[in-house]
């Protein structure tokens, strides 16, 4: 396993993974089609770690484009390591806080976003931090097309239970959620994909959480 100087050197290099330091670092903000080089809709990982549904959609729908966000390189080399093994063409990784998304893409310009596996921050003093407290859920609302997709899904009560009624307070609509995705009829289209982190919760007996609302 390489080291993280490595997978950072690594990264450095990558043209899958748009980082501080790149020519192209500050100038994708309503640019995302240009630089896929199509016109096709754009779908977000955020906190991707290794970026398995990134990875595992842009597979399947070749005609979406497909973007892992996530603040640690370490993770995100995995993924770009595969993009490039692969010669993929409609993925790509962006290493950023997810606090800073409104500086990377314009207002409406994402068809569909995933909130996937994010840290429960329990405590009090990080509410502010949960990546579906309010002032998130209000960004992702400017950069999602009208009539577009936000989800989550997460292993943990608390933090399901937080952000339901978060997005409740939001102006996101038509909510659907469960409680036990696997028990659930619904929901087909989110089952495929699991990731590191889905597939250890899933490996200690927990019931995986999900929830969908639109624009
Ligand atoms: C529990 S891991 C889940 C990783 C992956 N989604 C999975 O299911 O295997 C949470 C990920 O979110 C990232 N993350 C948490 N807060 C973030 C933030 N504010 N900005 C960018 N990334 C963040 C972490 O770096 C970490 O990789």
């Amino acid at each position: 396993m390489k080291n993280k100087l490595e997978r950072y050197a690594y990264n450095k290099n990558s043209n899958y993974i748009i980082q501080e330091g790149k020519s192209l670092f500050d100038k994708t903000k309503g640019n995302w089609k240009k630089l896929f080089n199509n016109n096709n809709p754009i779908f977000l990982e955020l906190g991707c770690g290794n970026g398995e549904y990134t990875l595992s959609n842009s597979s399947v729908h070749q005609n979406c484009n497909f973007i892992g966000i996530d603040i640690k390189g370490s993770r995100l080399w995995k993924g770009a390591k595969y993009l490039e093994k692969n010669n993929v063409k409609n993925a790509l990784f962006l290493r950023i806080q997810i606090e800073n998304i409104l500086d990377y893409f314009e207002v409406n310009e994402v068809e569909e976003i995933i909130v996937s596996f994010p840290d429960p921050r329990p405590k009090k003093r990080d509410v502010k931090k949960r990546l579906t407290n309010l002032r998130f859920l209000d960004s992702y609302h400017e950069i999602i097309i009208n009539g577009g997709k936000l989800m989550l899904k997460t292993d943990d009560k608390d933090l399901f239970n937080y952000s339901i009624d978060q997005i409740k307070d939001s102006k996101f609509k038509k909510l659907k959620y469960t409680d036990d995705l696997y028990s659930s009829p619904d929901f087909e289209y989110v089952k495929g994909v699991k990731t590191k982190y889905e597939k250890k919760f899933l490996n200690q007996g927990k019931t995986i959480k999900f929830c969908e609302c639109l624009k």
